[in-house]
């Protein structure tokens, strides 16, 4: 029977080009899809894995006037810095695309246009803010005023970030255009409505039947479901985003969240262009055999689960999303981390001074799955000097070492098997079963916890095999424990791709093994073998230890 590999449709949220990208970013949302991408594609799925620059919204047009230089001014800089620090730290999206593309302009039109040909959009009059002196209506962001909870000064239009309670623009006392401080007034102008309550029934079916989510998500969409669904304006006075697509629309623009999610498909087009099979997205996003899964930060859930999965209901053409894994938030030292405080760790000057895989593998083994977890420095240190370094690093140059000083470089024949030997061979595959398990259910924290206790066991398999007694008195024996701990090793090269891509590529080639580990199968893991005789590659330090000169010099840099 002919079994065609699973699709999957991945992506991992769109980061807003209005800054670099930090370690936050990483944890939340882009290294758990990663991880489990890479492994969906050893195992032989057909994974499309799609990513790009959120570059509309008030949050990039606030910036640009803080600046004093143009929106594509902002996003042109930061969507080069984002998509450079995700090569760097090895994310391995099938297109990372930008939704400042005519091509993403042009997707987000049509879809606006079908809701609005199937009745799902409505027109309203509203009553908003309009400041007479720039001559313009204030989206909620460009205001400023009085909270009417607290009272303090300085509350958004939209939501008070002292006492963190939102509220209607109108309710703000003595409110104050942002841009240059007067008074602005109540103005009828007309705005574009989703008419989202109409999906609740439908929505809160469909949820039914996702008994895999994550509770954090399940919890979330029933709060919002108890309160009841209400229609949602998609439109905003800026004029930066995707123009409203309607004859009278004077002026105004899709809502970013509108469009931004719309961007997943318009990246998945483009790639298709870029293979020169420009309908190829059409079999991921209008199949219902693909599953479709998206990465977030619990910041997006409300969007993924509810918003987004109801305009893909109204338009009816896609799929909707199986998975939505999102994660908590990362802290800082213990603080919340706070791009605004410079309360943060960038991920592009984190590169400047260390390689990428520790960095991934702290965020996996301390990923914020079930609750914030916590980038502490010293905690990093830690990881990857006695984890890294000693226990994975260590085994691979010991045994390594080992046989190029006393087999010439060579894997010695296996000889016969003692039950020490077949012990170890026969934990590869029970590993790499557990973390098979863990990745399908997205634990990338115990998924990375198993591939270091895999390193361990070989670890403590060497040493109590102690091949260097045998040297003397057996040689054969000694050959023996080596085969079975370089089998051991180009196993772990393979369990390595997805946690810490960097170092799996450098331990394979330092067994020269045939091709490169990512042709290799994880199903096929346990029956890896490198022949006997077969000639190693030339030794290389897996992980170097970090001195405490260089934390001190970062939490020194991050306090400053
Ligand atoms: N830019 C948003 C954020 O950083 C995420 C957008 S996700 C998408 O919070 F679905 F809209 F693309
Ligand atoms: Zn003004």
């Amino acid at each position: 029977m002919d079994v065609s590999p699973q699709k999957l449709l991945v992506t991992a949220a769109l980061p807003y080009a209005n800054g670099p990208l930090h370690v936050g970013h990483l944890a939340g949302a882009y290294i758990p899809a990663d991880v489990y991408v890479r492994y969906q594609r050893l195992k032989g799925a057909d994974v499309l894995f799609i990513c790009g620059s959120d570059e509309h919204g008030v949050p990039i047009t606030i910036l640009a006037d803080k600046e004093g230089v143009t929106p594509k001014e902002i996003v042109d800089r930061y969507h080069s810095m984002i998509s450079e620090s995700f090569r760097r730290i090895g994310l391995g999206f099938d297109n990372y695309s930008r939704t400042s593309l005519p091509l993403h302009h042009k997707i987000s039109r049509d879809f606006f246009l079908t809701l609005n040909r199937k009745g799902y959009i409505t027109e309203k009059s509203v009553q908003q803010y309009y400041c007479s002196t720039c001559g313009r209506f204030l989206p909620d962001r460009y205001i400023e005023g009085e909270c009417p909870h607290c009272h303090r000064q300085g509350a958004r239009g939209d939501q008070c970030e002292a006492c963190g309670r939102w509220h209607e623009p109108e309710q703000l006392i003595d409110p104050k255009c942002k841009v240059c401080g007067s008074h602005p007034e109540l103005k009828t102008t007309k705005h574009w409505y989703f008419r989202l309550s109409q999906f609740q029934k439908q929505l809160e079916d469909w949820q039914a039947s996702k008994s895999d989510w994550k509770s954090n998500v399940r919890e979330f969409c029933s709060g919002w479901f108890q309160e009841g669904l209400t229609d949602r304006p998609i439109t905003r006075d800026i004029d930066w985003g995707v123009p409203v697509p309607l004859p009278d629309a004077g002026g105004k623009v899709l809502y970013v969240w509108f469009d931004a999610p719309i961007g997943y498909i318009s990246s998945s087009v483009e790639w298709a262009e870029k293979q020169g099979r420009p309908e190829r997205w059409r079999d991921y996003w209008c199949d219902s055999e693909t599953r479709l899964i998206h990465f977030i930060g619990k910041d997006n859930i409300v969007f993924h689960a509810i918003n987004w999965p109801a305009t893909l209901m109204g338009h009816g053409d896609f799929i909707l999303p199986s998975q939505i894994p999102a994660n908590e938030f990362l802290n800082i030292e213990g603080e919340k981390l706070s791009t605004s405080r410079n309360w943060a760790i960038w991920v592009d000057e984190f590169l400047e001074v260390l390689p990428p895989d520790p960095l991934r593998y702290y965020l996996e083994a301390n990923a914020p799955e079930s609750k914030d977890a916590d980038f502490v420095w010293k905690d990093f240190q830690a990881h990857n000097n006695s984890e890294l370094a000693d226990v994975l690093g260590n085994l691979v140059n010991r045994c390594l070492t080992f046989t190029e000083k006393n087999f010439e470089s060579r894997v010695p024949p296996a000889g016969v098997l003692e039950d020490a030997d077949t012990a170890l061979l026969a934990a590869i595959a029970q590993f790499a079963k557990k973390i098979s398990y863990a990745l399908e259910n997205f634990q990338v924290r115990r998924a990375v916890s198993e591939m270091m206790d895999l390193a361990r066991t070989g670890n403590k398999y060497f040493n109590d095999s102690a091949p260097w007694k045998s040297l003397k008195t057996d040689r054969q024996r000694c050959g023996t424990i080596l085969n079975t701990t370089l089998q051991l090793l180009a196993s772990l090269a393979v369990v390595m791709e997805p946690f810490l891509p960097f170092s799996a590529e450098k331990l394979w080639r330092m067994l020269n093994g045939p091709g490169t580990h990512r042709d290799q199968r994880w199903i096929s893991i346990p029956d890896l073998r490198l022949p006997d005789n077969h000639p190693l590659g030339k030794r290389e330090i897996l992980f170097e230890k970090i001195e405490d000169g260089i934390i001190e010099e970062q939490i020194a840099k991050l306090r400053s």
